[in-house]
């Protein structure tokens, strides 16, 4: 059943219908459209717009049609033209005639939205929930690992000592901004267009508040014109979940390079990984590097998206309809990845050996010997030339850092020259990064808990 066509004499062209129709994707809108369609039969009937009786046989009915789509699915066959032609459809079949006082002063422009924004903001809770999962999941292993010593990489080389629950920290971090990101976009999602019309607003006497309380919004839109246009709450949403991509993009990263032979300071869980067909000895991490290139196809939805909206007028366009299969597939491919890389992350075994050995590279010490001799009285510049040439003379000698050290610094600082074991010691060099946001293992710890709180 097609909702328009009084004024047609022929039937759409058949390719053009099915290039036309959206219901092979928004039916994922139905729950959505029925609770919609629902709060607003309820409306009409409340305003005086329908006789009770008759908005009550509506919102059984509608109730009926997502009941009977539920047990029988394969009534989701129907040769639709949208969700919203569907449950007219299934209305009539259900309720009769009547079932077209459903839509009395209604307009697809406004349901379209409304149940977008609807399924949005239940999107928003899911991928919230899957946020605090995995950011506890890292919270949880930054805590085993909060004191022990690793190299940080600057560049990809290493730089300075740190401790592994500062890096774990440091990827869950992101993941806070993320989970807060995506609370204040809920708030612009949560805005009722229904009482829009298609364009102009509605001449029935609705009580806009009253409907928007019913489905929970916590507004009412300003302006029917922008409400039917406004595809901004989906553009931000699928911002959010590139963002996502790509802070897990990096987190991926890091993961396949520390579990990496050359470095092997965590061991991926066996089940998240895959063989190869050719090399016996290989457990390939597929699940890291899926979910980074998967960072590219969400991105590649936020582009679409954008396109799409740049360059058309303010009221309802076909364009608008091409929104759909982007938000489903960049909410699909973060939910997705956000699941996966969560176990990963909580199957990980720490291997405290590695990261200590890697952690003694004394070039790692260069920089915490450098603020020790400005702290005795050297100028920081001159310090930082000090051990520069200790380094370069070091390589050059082919001896350790701290041999040259010993040889060299009695004359210009006797105070660090008689502090190099302890200077030289990772444990203790990341002991003294203890202001807050540092690496030193009670920060980290202090870290940690601001993570969990404003998580839970
Ligand atoms: N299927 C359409 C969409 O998703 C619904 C709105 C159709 N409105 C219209 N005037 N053709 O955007």
């Amino acid at each position: 059943m097609k909702l328009w066509g009084g004024n047609y004499s022929t039937d759409p062209d058949r390719a053009f219908w099915n290039f036309n129709q959206s219901f092979s994707f928004d039916q994922r809108l139905l729950a959505e459209e029925v609770a919609a369609s629902r709060a607003y039969v309820r409306a009409l009937g409340r305003c005086g717009a329908l006789p009770a009786a008759d908005a009550a046989a509506l919102d059984a009915g509608l109730e009926q049609v997502l009941a009977q789509a539920r047990l029988e699915p394969e009534r989701l066959a129907l040769d639709a033209e949208d969700v919203h032609s569907f449950v007219e459809t299934r209305l009539n079949e259900v309720v009769g005639d009547l079932a077209g006082q459903a839509h009395l002063g209604r307009s697809r422009n406004e349901q379209s939205v409304t149940a977008l924004r609807l399924w949005i903001r239940a999107t928003i809770d899911a991928l919230r929930d899957a946020l605090r999962g995995l950011g506890l999941g890292l919270v949880a292993q930054g805590r085993k690992g909060h004191d022990l010593v690793m190299p940080g990489y600057t560049h990809t080389r290493a730089a300075e000592a740190i401790t592994f629950g500062h890096l774990a920290a440091a990827h869950a971090w992101p993941l806070v901004r993320d989970f807060e990101r995506l609370g204040e976009a809920r708030r612009r999602v949560n805005v009722l267009p229904l009482g829009s019309g298609a364009l102009a607003g509605t001449a029935l006497p609705l009580d806009r508040e009253a409907l928007a309380a019913e489905l929970g919004f916590e507004a009412v839109s300003g302006n029917a014109l922008d409400a039917v246009s406004d595809r901004d709450f989906v553009s931000e949403f699928v911002f959010c979940c590139a963002q996502v991509q790509i802070h897990l993009s990096r987190l991926c990263d890091d993961l396949i390079r520390f579990s990496g032979p050359e470095h092997g300071f965590v061991t991926l869980p066996e089940a998240f990984t895959t063989g190869s067909s050719l090399m016996p000895q290989k457990k390939n991490p597929d699940a890291l590097e899926l979910v980074r290139g998967k960072s590219g196809r969400v991105l590649g939805d936020l582009v679409a998206l954008l396109t799409i909206l740049k360059g058309i007028p303010a009221g309802y366009q076909k364009d608008l309809q091409e929104d759909k299969e982007a938000v489903f597939d960049a909410a699909d491919t973060t939910l997705a990845s956000v699941g996966v890389i969560g176990g990963v992350v909580s199957g990980l075994a720490l291997r405290p050996e590695a990261m200590r050995a890697a952690a003694g590279t004394e070039g790692l010490m260069a920089a915490g010997l450098a603020v020790a001799l400005a702290r005795e009285g050297l100028p920081f510049r001159k310090a930082h030339a000090l051990v520069g040439s200790l380094v370069g003379e070091a390589e050059r000698n082919g001896e350790s850092l701290l041999a040259a050290a010993r040889r060299v610094l009695p004359q210009h600082s006797p105070a660090v020259a008689g502090r190099l074991d302890a200077l030289f010691d990772p444990a203790q060099a990341v002991q003294t990064k203890a202001a807050a946001g540092g690496t030193a293992p009670a920060a980290v710890s202090a870290s940690l808990d601001q993570i969990e709180a404003r998580l839970r």
